[in-house]
């Protein structure tokens, strides 16, 4: 809880206090959970009628999560409103997380109706998986101003914020941009490119590619796979990453051994990955054993329990680093 006391001076430094959340979804509820248990005041806009309770009921599903990563979120909800008319719901933030549909005419609509109702000082920020700011920021009066903090979900949980400028961005607001999602406790990564996936999703796909490969060829079953990743490289790159880990794999020399002994041999593995899509016959192997392994976990809370997994992993790595100097600030503190 001391650790989060300092993110709420943090907030203060950075002249954040009201923010806008436009479109109540998956994201936009997440999104939501985090900024209020982190003090800020959120008004939800979205014209679906069930907006008040779908958000209400994600953020009572991240109080346990947010309580397990230190935060008092007693009163979480008292600053949280909600306002169908869009510009009177950005027209005194300081900072506007859109999480609407992601479709390129709903974002450059959007953000133009946005950039007219909000202040002049307000940070402008799409949660969009795969719409760079330079596509979405086209009918804007200033494009400078709009930058992508694309979340990996939950936002409310996991680190990641990936912060994606386009060309035309201004510097001085991606600093702030970065200092306010560093104030979150997030880990705020800067791209320097628009990148299609960004990175954290082209690393994933990258993964997952081989992945279904080696399941389709009957090389492994799903639920070996699984195991085979959480007990193995799932650890390993939760804790260091792949290169710091390749790089500590010997006392002395670190990743210019790894590149002089084991790059051929990676090379060889590399040309040996197999095509794949999702055609019918992999689909259905899929589906096929998903329910075959993972039945039970489909009816018992998958969600719950895959959020206690992940603060369970965060908590144990941060306890570690507590004790640490090896890391700088804003990647230490989870
Ligand atoms: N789901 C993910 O895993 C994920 C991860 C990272 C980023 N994102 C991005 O976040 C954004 C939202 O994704 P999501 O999964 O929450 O989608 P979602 O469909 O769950 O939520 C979208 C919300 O936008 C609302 N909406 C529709 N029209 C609106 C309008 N005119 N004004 C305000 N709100 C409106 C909808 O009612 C809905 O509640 C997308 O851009 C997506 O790429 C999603």
């Amino acid at each position: 809880v001391q650790a989060r006391s300092k993110f709420k001076k943090l907030m203060r430094d950075n002249g954040i206090a009201r923010t806008a959340v436009v479109g109540g979804g998956v994201i936009g509820a997440s999104w939501a959970a985090l900024f209020l248990a982190n003090g800020l005041s959120v008004i939800v806009n979205d014209p679906d009628a069930t907006t008040a309770t779908r958000v209400m009921a994600t953020i009572e599903g991240a109080r346990p999560v947010l309580s397990g990563l230190g935060y008092d979120t007693d009163r979480m909800t008292d600053g949280l409103s909600f306002e169908t008319d869009l510009a009177a719901a950005v027209h005194s933030a300081d900072l506007v997380q859109e999480c609407g549909p992601e479709r390129l005419d709903f974002k450059k609509q959007i953000w133009r109706a946005i950039e007219a109702a909000a202040p002049k000082h307000a940070l402008l920020l799409s949660s969009s998986a795969g719409i760079p700011a330079s596509a979405q920021s086209r009918d804007m009066i200033e494009p400078s101003r709009l930058i992508l903090g694309h979340p990996f979900n939950p936002p409310y949980l996991m680190p990641l914020v990936e912060v994606v400028p386009s060309s035309v961005s201004n510097t001085g607001t991606v600093s702030r941009v970065l200092a306010f999602y560093r104030g979150l406790g997030k880990v705020a990564v800067e791209l320097k490119r628009e990148e299609p996936g960004f990175v954290a999703d082209r690393l994933q796909a990258a993964l997952f590619r081989e992945s279904v490969s080696l399941v389709r060829d009957g090389v492994v079953s799903m639920r070996d796979l699984d195991d085979i990743v959480t007990s193995s490289i799932g650890i390993r790159w939760a804790a260091n990453g792949p290169f710091l880990s390749f790089h500590l794999g010997r006392e002395t020399d670190g990743l210019r051994h790894f590149i002089a002994h084991l790059s051929k041999s990676m090379e060889t593995l590399w040309e040996s990955f197999g095509d794949v899509s999702f055609d019918k016959s992999t689909n259905t192997l899929l589906i096929e054993q998903a329910r075959h392994f993972y039945r039970d976990h489909a009816v018992s809370g998958p969600t719950e329990l895959r959020d206690a997994r992940e603060v369970a992993v965060l908590n144990a790595i941060a306890s570690v680093n507590q004790t640490s100097d090896s890391q700088p600030e804003h990647r230490r503190d989870i």
